[in-house]
């Protein structure tokens, strides 16, 4: 298994006997353009499963073509990795949603891929998986399932939610005009991560889960003087950090059982 924290690197810290290897010694590995972000592959145990988590990811506005990005994904199919949680920090679009508030991805809507912007573009690598995929069962159900159970258990049921996340380019937040327009369309929370790398998972069949800390609700009105920025976001993911690795432990404990 392989769990994606991007949001959480901290969650790497507990990985029980770890061995870490930095982005720049794995042999063209993308690595990161942000001065001081952790870039590490982390191999070690959760929950006595055996994980590997990506400290640090690679997102579309800092550059990279979307097939960089996500050739980590590829890499850790290629070591036998077979489910995947992914995770990401959103602004909340649906007016229930408060900052702290975790949402379980129960689909997604790919805006740059709207436009012909996807990682799987180009010739197809059929080592890895057919040309054209279904993407109506990209998020497992019984493992958002599970998700629900853990967290009614731990309290945080209130808190928490099921929606569709919407991913933008960036690295800008959104307008007025945008986030009621994304609104229209269904989505719940906005993010600029995650489905590039998802969609590469699903093309090498593997099990995906996904949830959103949502970092700041969305200004929809032109009333409201509040600018979104980055402190909060990191702000909110700190305050959510132990208990999203206590969630996260056992989830991976009980996906073992499956
Ligand atoms: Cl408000 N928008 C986007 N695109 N990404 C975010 C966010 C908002 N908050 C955290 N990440």
């Amino acid at each position: 298994m392989h769990i994606n924290f991007h949001v959480l690197g901290t969650l790497a810290n507990t990985i029980v006997d770890p061995i870490s290897l930095n982005y720049k010694d794995i042999p063209n590995f993308p690595v990161s353009t942000v001065e001081g972000h952790q870039g590490n592959l982390v191999f070690g145990t959760l929950s006595n499963v055996k994980v590997v988590c990506m400290q640090g990811r690679f997102h579309y506005y800092e550059g990279y073509i979307l097939q960089k990005c996500t050739a980590p994904v590829r890499v850790l199919a290629l070591v036998g990795i077979n489910k995947l949680i992914v995770t990401n920090a959103a602004g909340g679009l649906n007016p229930n949603y408060k900052v702290g508030d975790i949402m379980f991805i129960k689909d997604h809507i790919n805006f740059l891929g709207f436009g012909g912007n996807n990682p799987l573009r180009g010739p197809n690598d059929p080592r890895f998986g057919a040309r054209f995929i279904p993407m109506n069962k990209a998020y497992d159900r019984a493992l958002i399932k599970n998700a629900k159970e853990i967290t009614k258990k731990m309290g945080l049921e209130k808190s928490t939610h099921e929606g569709v996340y919407v991913m933008v380019g960036g690295p800008n937040y959104e307008t007025i005009a945008e986030v009621n327009s994304l609104r229209m369309l269904g989505a719940d929370a906005v993010g600029m991560s995650t489905i590039p790398e998802v969609l590469v998972a699903k093309h090498c069949a593997m099990t995906v889960f996904g949830f959103s800390i949502i970092t700041n609700e969305c200004i929809s009105s032109y009333d409201d003087e509040t600018e979104p920025n980055h402190q909060e976001v990191l702000k909110a993911i700190n305050s959510k950090a132990e208990s999203l690795k206590e969630f996260v432990t056992i989830l991976v404990g009980n996906i073992a059982m499956e």
